[in-house]
């Protein structure tokens, strides 16, 4: 059985204050042990985010980490930064990143395995443009990330992956891919990740669909058998729309 996992990506919103007011508005509500319950914040509030969702079983995340220990690389966060301070998972290649910021399937795939050696669950992002999309790309585009992504991973590492479909089109748009399109690319990466690893894992790693998932749409979604999470930006940045996505 794959533990839905629903995560909030704060993007680059929120003050330390307003994140912790938000942790303490939610967590009582957000107790369901059913479901993982994660929010990704900027840097600047991880630490402080750790610290008030102690004793709950929220997670806290990052937004990106780069793929080397240490470095002259000046403005970039490693993954024992993040370990340090209570982080426990990252999103990895978010078409934000991919788009402004240069991350390319390779970079995706060296931060994934690094993210695995040091023992953060990373969150790594695929999804088709819309230009793909209308070109019927939308399949090779994922299979083509996917498994870059998840190149010189072993079976061991591969299950510990949280990946999430994020059609480019959909993010922030208000247009949501229809949840049984969106089902039938993510059971497509599932038939990726069986070619790479097997049915037994390919079983087993987790799958969430992101790009407008919001209260009102959030149960069709998660009614799909692929689907096992959500990746929410807008809809997560309110206590009272987070809680009823993680009681979806
Ligand atoms: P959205 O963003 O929910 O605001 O569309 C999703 C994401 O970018 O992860």
């Amino acid at each position: 059985m794959r533990k839905p996992i629903i995560a909030g990506n704060w993007k680059m919103y929120k003050s330390i204050r307003e994140g912790v007011d938000f942790v303490n508005a939610v967590k009582e509500h957000v107790a369901n042990t059913d479901v993982e319950v994660l929010i990704c914040a900027p840097y600047t509030l991880l630490a402080s985010l750790v610290e008030a969702a102690k004793g709950t079983h929220i997670h806290i995340g990052a937004q990106n980490m780069h793929f080397e220990d240490a470095g002259a690389f000046t403005g970039e966060v490693s993954a024992d930064m993040l370990l340090d301070i209570g982080v426990t998972h990252v999103i990895i290649g978010h078409s934000e990143r991919r788009q402004y910021f240069a991350e390319t399937d390779e970079t995706v795939n060296l931060k994934t395995k690094k993210a695995l050696a040091k023992g953060l669950v990373p969150v790594v992002c695929c999804g088709e443009s819309l230009e793909e999309r209308d070109a019927d790309a939308t399949k090779d585009v994922c299979k083509k990330q996917i498994t870059k992504a998840f190149e010189g991973i072993s079976s061991d590492d591969a299950v510990k992956v949280v990946v999430a479909y994020e059609p480019i089109w959909a993010i922030g748009t208000g247009k949501t891919a229809s949840s049984e399109d969106a089902n039938e690319v993510i059971a497509y990466i599932r038939d990726v990740l069986e070619g790479l690893y097997g049915d037994t894992v390919s079983e087993e790693i987790r799958i969430q669909y992101g790009g407008s998932v919001k209260p009102a749409n959030v149960e069709e979604i998660m009614n799909q058998t692929d689907i096992d999470g959500a990746l929410v930006g807008g809809a997560s940045l309110e206590a009272e729309s987070f809680v009823q996505l993680v009681n979806f």
